[in-house]
C-alpha cells in the first residue's frame, strides 16, 4: 500500500454538481489508497464491500482492493459482453447480495468497463431500494462516458438498454493505470465517445485524436488522463444541467440512435458499443449533409478523425432493419428523432429532436455502405 501511495498521481478531481448529492470523478494513476480513505470517509460507514466485476478482471480488482486497505470485501462476477446486461444477471446479483447479507449502508464497487457499471449500477440502484455504489471504470470508454452520469441499463431481446435507472454513483475513480492492459482495439472503441465530445462541445479532443491516436491507443497513461478529464469536464456540466436527461443530456446521445439501432442488427457483441458509434456519427453526417445542415467538409472530417482512431467508418446496413429496431428505442415518439450537426458562425453545433423524411435516411444509408 506504502508504494502504491507514493507512485500514486492525481490529475484531477472533477465535480458533478448536482443539487442533492454532488460528487467527484477522480482522474488519475495509482487511486487504490484514494478510493480507500473515500469509503472509509462515509458518512454511514459501510460494513461490507461487493465488488461486481468480470473473471478476466478479477485479479486487477483483488489487487485495487487490497491496496486499498478496505477489508471485509466479496466479490461478484458477471460475464463478459453485451449478453451479460441481462435480467438474468441482475437476478443472480441480488441473490447472491441477499445471501452475503448486504444492506443498505453497504457498498457496491462496479469494476469493470460499461458492461458492468451499467448492470452493477442498475443492481446497486434497486437492491435494498438503492445502495452505496462506486464505480471504478477500467476501460476509456467507461471512464470518458459510461461510469458518469448515472445512467444504468440492461438489455431485453428487443432492444439496449430498455430497462434501466438514473441512479448517481457516490463517487467515480478514473485510474488509468488500469488501461495499461485494455486492447488497442477498445481503447479505440473509447475513442469514439471521445470523437463524440469533439463534435458536440469541444473540437480540440478532435485535434488530439487525430494527432495523438497512436500514443493514445498505445495507451500513453498522461495523454489519457489528460483526455479522460476534458472528457469528464463535458460530460460533468451536461449532466448537471440536466440530470433528468429531458433537454440538454440528448446531445450526449449524438451518433447513438444509429449506433443503438445497429448494435440491435449486427447483434448484441458481434460489433463494438464504440465501433457502432463510430458507424452512428458517420451516418448522422451523412443524414445532416443530406438534409444540407451541414456540408462535406465535415461528414470528410468525421471520416478522416474516426478511421485514425482505427474505428469503422463503412458497414452495409439495411434501412427497414434499422427501423424495425427504432420502433423499440425508449426515445421513439411516433417517428425517430436525431440529434445532427448544424453550420454556425463559429464551426458546428449540435441540435436534438430532428425529424428526416424516410428517403433521406435511407440515402445516408446508402453513403454508408461506401
Ligand atoms: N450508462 C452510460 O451512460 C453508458 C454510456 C456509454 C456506454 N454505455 C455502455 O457501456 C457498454 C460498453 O462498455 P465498454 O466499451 O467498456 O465495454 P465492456 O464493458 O464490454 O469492456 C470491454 C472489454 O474490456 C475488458 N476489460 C475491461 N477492463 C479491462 C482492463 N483494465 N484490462 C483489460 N481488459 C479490460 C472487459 O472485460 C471486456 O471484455 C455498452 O453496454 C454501452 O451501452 C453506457
Amino acid at each position: 500500500m506504502t508504494s502504491d501511495r507514493a507512485n500514486a498521481y492525481l490529475h484531477a478531481r472533477v465535480r458533478v454538481e448536482l443539487p442533492m448529492a454532488p460528487y467527484d470523478v477522480v482522474v488519475g494513476r495509482g487511486l487504490a489508497g484514494a478510493f480507500g480513505d473515500f469509503l472509509r470517509s462515509l458518512e454511514e460507514r459501510t460494513e461490507k464491500v461487493f465488488i461486481v466485476t468480470q473473471a478476466s478482471l478479477q485479479d486487477r480488482a483483488a489487487a485495487f482492493v487490497s491496496s486499498s486497505g478496505i477489508a471485509n470485501a466479496h466479490t461478484l462476477l458477471i460475464d463478459e459482453g453485451e449478453g451479460a446486461k441481462s435480467l438474468a444477471a441482475v437476478r443472480r446479483l441480488y441473490d447472491e447480495l441477499a445471501d452475503g447479507e448486504a444492506h443498505r449502508h453497504d457498498a457496491v464497487v462496479a469494476f469493470g468497463g460499461g458492461v458492468v457499471t451499467d448492470v452493477a449500477g442498475f443492481v446497486a440502484s434497486t437492491f435494498n431500494r438503492g445502495m452505496v455504489l462506486v464505480n471504478v471504470p477500467s476501460t476509456l470508454l467507461g471512464q470518458v462516458d459510461a461510469a458518469i452520469g448515472g445512467k444504468t441499463g440492461i438489455n431485453l431481446e428487443r432492444g439496449k438498454n430498455l430497462v434501466g435507472t438514473i441512479y448517481q454513483p457516490a463517487a467515480v475513480f478514473c485510474d488509468v493505470a488500469l488501461l495499461e492492459t485494455v486492447p488497442p482495439e477498445e481503447i479505440s472503441s473509447g475513442l469514439a465517445e471521445v470523437v463524440k465530445y469533439g463534435f458536440i462541445a469541444d473540437p480540440s479532443l478532435l485535434d488530439t485524436v487525430e494527432s495523438h491516436a497512436d500514443a493514445l491507443i498505445g495507451r500513453d497513461l498522461d495523454l489519457l488522463a489528460d483526455v479522460v478529464v476534458r472528457c469528464a469536464t463535458i460530460k460533468a456540466r451536461v449532466v448537471a444541467e440536466d440530470e433528468r436527461d429531458s433537454g440538454i443530456r440528448a446531445l450526449l446521445n449524438y451518433g447513438h440512435t444509429f449506433a443503438h439501432a445497429i448494435e440491435r442488427v449486427q447483434g448484441y457483441g458481434d460489433v463494438r458499443h464504440g465501433e457502432a458509434v463510430s458507424l452512428g456519427m458517420m451516418a448522422a453526417a451523412f443524414l445532416a449533409s443530406e438534409m444540407g445542415l451541414i456540408d462535406t467538409s465535415v461528414v470528410q472530417r468525421h471520416r478522416s478523425v474516426l478511421a485514425t482512431a482505427g474505428l469503422p467508418v463503412a458497414a452495409p446496413l439495411d434501412v427497414d432493419e434499422l427501423e424495425v429496431a427504432w420502433r423499440h428505442d425508449k426515445k421513439y415518439r411516433g417517428g425517430v428523432r436525431f440529434v445532427l450537426l448544424e453550420k454556425t458562425d463559429a464551426g458546428v453545433a449540435p441540435v436534438a429532436g430532428i425529424e428526416a423524411s424516410r428517403e433521406k435516411i435511407k440515402t445516408a444509408i446508402e453513403r454508408l455502405a461506401g
